[in-house]
């Protein structure tokens, strides 16, 4: 089942001569449970397409739909719910409010949503243990290491079980074993929830965990590879995405 239909995306930035094409006729399709990777070199437009996916930037021109629902044809306010109800977001930094514990930060976003704190709390430390930090949960992020910051920034991502998962670079400040076990925990939400996660990373190793690999340069979607996700194929498929991103460059 679709759950993204992205059609004829343009966003331009700046006027006239000055004008940049962070994105130039996009268009993209995704499946509910599929694990998307984007790619590409810096300034190519990943963040930019992730940003108006979320509805978070408007595009220039071009539509976006989530479930089927335009989102130009959304209010402010319908946005805002839309996006609370099914989408979830998981930032290269964190985004983490330092005054606050893991708990409070999970939980922060469904309260100010109106939920009843007692519900939301229970489930914040649920998803905790989850991602394997349920003892820190009264810990505030400065006492924690970048990897379990990054997993209360999931927790907090995936408390309204958003069918819709965007990542920018989630595992950009991490080790390699911490990036890997991260990894697995959202490549799950996808094969046994039916979530679909978008994750742009310039990783060759992280991209390999995704089902499809997008490839962009300057604002265009270039190239576009479909992976085995066993582990077995593993470096068959990191070889091949490190091919494809060589051709990119020449
Ligand atoms: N707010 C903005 N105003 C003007 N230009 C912008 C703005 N945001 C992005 N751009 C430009 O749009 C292009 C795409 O930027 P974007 O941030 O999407 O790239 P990216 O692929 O995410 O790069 P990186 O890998 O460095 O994060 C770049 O040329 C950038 O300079
Ligand atoms: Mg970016």
């Amino acid at each position: 089942m679709e759950i993204l239909n992205i059609k004829n995306i343009t966003k331009v930035y700046g006027q006239e001569r000055n004008k940049t094409y962070a994105l130039n006729k996009i268009n993209l399709t995704a499946q509910k449970g599929e694990f998307i990777s984007i790619m590409g070199t810096s300034g190519s437009g990943k963040s930019t397409l992730l940003n108006v996916i979320s509805g978070l930037d408007v595009p220039s021109s071009g539509e976006v739909y989530i479930k089927g629902k335009k989102l130009s044809s959304l209010s402010d306010k319908e946005l805002t719910n839309f996006r609370r109800h099914h989408i979830g977001f998981i930032f290269q930094f964190f985004n983490l409010i330092p005054v606050l514990s893991a708990l409070e930060n999970v939980t922060l976003p469904a309260i100010l949503a109106g939920k009843h704190p007692e519900i939301v709390e229970k489930k914040a430390q649920d998803l905790l243990k989850l991602v394997g930090i349920g003892h820190l949960s009264h810990s505030k992020p400065s006492e924690m290491s970048g990897g379990q910051q990054q997993r209360v920034s999931i927790a907090r991502a995936l408390l309204n079980e958003p069918e819709f998962i965007l990542a920018d670079e989630p595992t950009g400040s991490l080790d390699s074993k911490t990036s890997k076990e991260i990894l697995c925990i959202l490549k799950n939400f996808c094969e046994h929830m039916n979530h679909t996660l978008v994750m742009v990373t310039h990783d060759a190793h992280v991209a390999s965990y995704a089902h499809r690999v997008l490839f962009m340069y300057d604002g265009e979607i270039v190239d576009e590879l479909y992976l085995n996700t066993s582990e077995h194929d593993r470096q068959k498929n990191i070889l091949d995405i490190i091919s494809r991103i060589e051709r990119l460059s020449q």
